[in-house]
């Protein structure tokens, strides 16, 4: 056989793998290729410390509040405060929670329902030092809450409003 002959058949073999290929893909034998499917969308589970570092403005935002006697806005921070130690507390299981902060912020929603703020102040230290119990027992003692000094969120006014 000549060259030009073994050039002949190979091009007829190449053309019947080629229609052969063909057709296969338009019987959908072969898959046609997909986009690849978008991850599943995972709910946000924000960490302990996430928690924590709300849990921290919140303290910050009712010490304002209450110092004020902007009484709705210390409720709600409470409130705030009561969800997300709810969040803690599935977290970590057992009373932890309650045993260290259930009486303090139980005695501030009292002081609040009150608009006492001799009340509030006395219940608000027992909070912090709820806050830094719990931070002993479970071994970050280093994380210490007190009264804060100034008022960080220079943007919201915590003057109760008419
Ligand atoms: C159930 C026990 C518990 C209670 C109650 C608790 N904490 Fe914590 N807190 C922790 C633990 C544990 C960490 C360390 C979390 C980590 O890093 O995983 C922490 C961390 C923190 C941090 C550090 C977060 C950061 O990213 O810098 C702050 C601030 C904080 N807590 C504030 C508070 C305040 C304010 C209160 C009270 C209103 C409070 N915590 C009450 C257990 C607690």
């Amino acid at each position: 056989m000549n060259v030009r002959a073994k050039v002949v058949i190979a091009a007829i073999g190449a053309a019947a793998l080629f229609l052969g290929a063909l057709a296969a893909y338009a019987q959908g034998s072969v898959a046609s290729p997909q986009p690849p499917a978008a991850p599943p969308e995972e709910p946000y589970q924000p960490s302990l410390s996430d928690i924590m570092a709300h849990q921290q403005e919140r303290h910050i935002k009712l010490w304002f509040a209450g110092h004020f006697g902007n009484w709705p806005l210390a409720d709600y921070e409470i409130g705030e405060l009561n969800d997300g130690f709810d969040a803690v507390s599935k977290m970590l299981g057992g009373d932890i929670v309650k045993q260290h902060v259930g009486s303090p912020l139980d005695a501030l929603q009292k002081a609040v329902d009150g608009k006492d703020n001799a009340a509030f102040a006395a219940a608000f230290d027992k909070l912090s030092a709820g806050c830094n119990a719990c931070h002993h027992a479970l071994d970050h003692a280093f994380i210490v809450i007190a009264r804060p000094g100034a008022r960080p969120y220079s943007d919201q006014i915590f003057l109760p409003q008419k």
